[in-house]
């Protein structure tokens, strides 16, 4: 058994050390707001934090988790920045498919935890591994950029 704690709460996991953490949030935690796109850390779709920092999931063995604390985005809501990141995704009308946005949402969230103010530069540099079919990058930079305020 593989002991993880996701938004908070302890769960002990019966799964390889070497299944990537998205089926391990997915599948047997049943958390499945954090999506496959990919499975090869291309998309961002699955991004989910450990300790506060971004990472691919769908490439990330559970084993090599340890102790680090996991934030989904079932929970990212629970942070201040994640609570104003959501809330400006919301005015600003992001979503459309909305099958990249919980990855998005993650990175945006990463980002102005570690960086209060971004320019656009930094902006683009943070979320440049976020794909988004449907493109709707403009209103992403926009959403950060007000939610930074
Ligand atoms: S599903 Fe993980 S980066 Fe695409
Ligand atoms: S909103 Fe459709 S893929 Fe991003």
């Amino acid at each position: 058994m593989l002991a993880l704690k996701v938004n908070g709460r302890d769960y002990a996991v019966d799964a390889p050390d070497d299944m990537p953490l998205l089926w391990v949030l997915r599948d047997l935690i049943k958390l499945r707001g954090t999506k496959f796109g990919c499975g090869i850390a291309q998309c961002g779709a699955c991004t989910v934090h450990l300790d506060q920092q971004p990472v691919r999931s769908c490439v990330l063995p559970v084993g090599s988790v340890g102790s680090r604390s996991i934030t989904t985005i079932e929970g990212v809501g629970e942070t201040e920045t994640g609570r104003k990141i959501q809330q400006a995704w919301l005015d600003l009308e992001v979503v459309q498919c909305g099958y990249c946005q919980s990855g998005q949402i993650m990175s945006a969230a990463a980002l102005l935890s570690r960086q209060a103010d971004p320019d656009d530069a930094a902006i683009d540099a943070a979320m440049a591994g976020n794909i988004c079919r449907c493109a709707t990058y403009v209103r992403i930079r926009a959403a950060i950029k007000a939610a930074a305020k």
